[in-house]
């Protein structure tokens, strides 16, 4: 409904904002206003001012301006018509009339809530009499406090079929009031009407400002044939619109930036009685959109629980579709996931309060949730069913319909999906070559970009292909065969050419006392060689002038042993014979600095490379291909000059005789 502007400043005349304000903020004169720390971001020194003569506060800290109106909408939750009812009350103004609900309805409203609240009484009142003592002792049973019971208004509808319709009629009720706040059934073909609830603990469930609109009651009896049963629909309660707990946890939300979903309503009672009352719980039904707008109100980024077992994924599986459609900038939902078999009820009993912050710490994104549901959902090894998989994805964020949260999510999932690729398709080539054992669920071995083809051998595809990594002039692998599983992983990172320096350093020493600083600096892009650089610069540090014996001994007792196996494995073609024991030291320097300037310029080369990759895959664009063409040719080039210099650059076996002098 629309408020006249004179009713308005009648409510802004009566209450200050520094007063209403002051609640929440402690506030303290500075000149003509108010000043505290904000409200709104955590801070060290007060940036927040309230100002009555001009009625509005501002926050210098976040930007937020606004009046007693605003303050309440944004640190309560409240909407503007609640804000307004509520300092209304509080100013003593009257609120004015509502003219568009017709008087009748508007009566039976008030009757239906009336009643409700006559019944919560009620049921409270019977827990606590005699015929309540077996309710009573389940609820101890059950580790709840007397304090709980008593703030959550718990009550014990007693085993009759007429105890509470006796009651209500007594207070003059009507049974047709009964019926349709979903306390007594009846109806035609019933011919002796009689209480819904019955021999049940019961869970009042209040609407936002406190009233009670429905209730769920738990069986006592375990042979009951519903554990739980919930009020009906009624003209009050819409199981969709409201979540169990939402008063209390909107003004609890707000303090702590946190709303947290979960499935019951004993949940609910023990995390609140566990310091967590922030935590709501839909009525028997599962998460609907509606509900989620509610949850947005309190907090932008709502924590939804659920257990760990195949039954709370599948859950989980439902609120992630029922929450895409609506997300927008800033506004999402996250997931927690419970040990196995544990509700929030049990974890808090068992574990304690930590457990279940632990668990609240841990939570993943709505994305993550998303993209492990469909890649685990079918196969996604071969380029099919990787398609497959971007199709099902693309549906997907196609439903989200904020353009700007929908475009980030196609992004993302465009990366996700490329990673997704190269891991799969090394995963394939390894095994294909026999080596699946090794490499299974070794997601992380494949280097995101593979070093370029040192040959310029035409690549069959721009991006996330199935390659092969063509050594020097062309075979296959520059690395023998191997076994260990760490083998397996070296091999499918380790280039040809970084193999080649290492090996170069390993046969000859003498090259680590005049190059020390330039071989400090090597880029290696395999993990396990930059390891054995820095080992064989630490033996180096402690012994100079190494001879080879002495340096393969040292490293062998270290933990780069096999890496060394590795590197002296290396096949060498006519023109690395520098690298070989035997060759001369003449020409294992002029080789030297030739190989290692062509490293870093391949290095560079692939750094460019990567990038052009990743921008052609996301953009698209003309532009960014060409860049990756010629980025692409730029590599070939290099691998040609290489392949003349294989040709012309035969080791001159005869002017070979001059050994180094030492
Ligand atoms: P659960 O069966 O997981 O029970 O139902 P719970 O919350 O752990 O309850 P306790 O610990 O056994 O007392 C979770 C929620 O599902 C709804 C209720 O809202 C319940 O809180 N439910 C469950 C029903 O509506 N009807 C049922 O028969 C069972
Ligand atoms: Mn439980």
């Amino acid at each position: 409904m629309r408020f006249s502007p004179n009713f308005l400043d009648e409510i802004r005349s009566r209450l200050s904002v520094s007063q209403v304000v002051g609640r929440k903020v402690a506030l303290k004169k500075a000149g003509r206003e108010y000043r505290g720390l904000s409200p709104f971001k955590a801070e060290k020194s007060p940036s927040f001012f309230v100002n009555d003569q001009k009625g509005f506060y501002h926050c210098f800290a976040s930007g937020e301006h606004g009046d007693i109106f605003t303050f309440l909408m944004k640190t309560e939750g409240l909407d503007f018509p609640e804000a307004v009812e509520r300092l209304a009350a509080e100013a003593g103004v009257p609120m004015p009339k509502q003219p568009e609900r017709n008087v009748e309805q508007e009566d039976e409203r008030e009757r239906l809530y009336r009643l409700l609240e006559a019944s919560a009484a009620f049921f409270e009142n019977s827990l606590r009499g005699g015929l309540g003592l077996e309710a009573r002792r389940y609820l101890e049973g059950r580790g709840l406090a007397a304090e709980t019971i008593a703030s959550f208004r718990l009550g014990f509808a007693p085993n009759s079929r007429s105890a509470l319709s006796a009651h209500l009629k007594s207070k003059g009720f009507s049974p047709a009031d009964m019926a349709t706040a979903g306390m007594l059934i009846a109806g035609d073909d019933i011919p002796e009407p009689y209480d819904r609830f019955r021999n049940r603990v019961m869970f009042p469930i209040l609407d936002l400002k406190g009233r009670v609109i429905a209730f769920g009651g738990r069986a006592l009896d375990k042979n009951a044939p519903a554990k739980y049963l919930n009020s009906p629909e009624t003209p009050l309660f819409h199981k969709g619109h409201i979540l169990f707990n939402a008063a209390r946890a909107r003004t609890a939300s707000h303090d702590r930036n946190r709303v947290v979903v979960v499935e019951g309503y004993m949940d609910v009672v023990a995390l609140a009685e566990a310091g967590f009352p922030e935590a709501v719980a839909p009525l028997g039904t599962a998460f609907t959109e509606d509900q989620l707008m509610l949850l947005w109100r309190f907090a932008p980024e709502p924590v939804l629980c659920f257990d760990g077992d195949a039954a709370g994924q599948k859950a989980a599986d439902r609120a992630v579709e029922v929450a895409l459609p609506w997300v927008k900038p800033g506004f999402s939902v996250s997931f927690a996931f419970l040990p196995n078999g544990l509700d929030p009820d049990d974890l808090v009993r068992q574990q304690g309060a930590s457990a279940m912050s632990d668990i609240l710490a841990k939570t993943r994104p709505l994305i993550d949730v998303l993209w492990a549901r469909e890649v685990k959902a079918q196969p996604a090894d071969t380029p099919e069913q990787r398609a497959a998989l971007e199709a099902r994805l693309k549906a997907l964020a196609s439903t989200i319909q904020d353009p700007t949260v929908r475009a980030y999510y196609g992004r993302e999932l465009r990366d996700r999906l490329y990673q997704l690729g190269r891991e799969r398709s090394s995963a394939r080539f390894a095994s294909l070559s026999g080596r699946t054992e090794a490499l299974k669920g070794q997601a992380s071995y494949a280097r995101p970009i593979a070093p370029p083809d040192w040959r310029g051998r035409e690549r069959s595809r721009l991006s996330g292909g199935d390659r092969r990594y063509p050594g020097r002039n062309g075979s296959v692998s520059a690395v023998l065969p191997i076994a260990s599983p760490e083998l397996v992983s070296h091999f499918q990172s380790i280039s040809p050419r970084e193999a080649l320096i290492l090996k170069t350093l390993l046969n000859h020493p003498w090259l680590i006392d005049e190059h020390c600083e330039a071989i400090a600096e090597i880029e290696f892009a395999a993990p396990s060689l930059s390891a054995l650089r820095d080992e064989v610069l630490a033996v180096h540090a402690r012994q100079n002038s190494l001879d080879s014996v002495t340096l393969r001994t040292q490293l062998s007792k270290s933990g780069v042993a096999k890496v060394v196996d590795l590197v002296a494995q290396t096949i060498t073609h006519a023109s690395d014979r520098f690298a070989e024991p035997d060759a001369s030291a003449t020409d294992v320097e002029a080789a030297w600095d030739h190989i290692l300037a062509l490293h870093q310029r391949q290095a560079a080369l692939g750094r460019a490379l990567k990038a052009a990759e990743e921008a052609w895959y996301r953009d698209c664009t003309e532009e960014a291909e060409i860049r990756l063409l010629d980025i692409k040719r730029q590599i070939a080039r290099d691998s040609a000059m290489e392949q003349m210099d294989d040709v012309f650059d035969q080791p001159d076996e005869d002017a070979s005789e001059v050994k180094r002098a030492g």
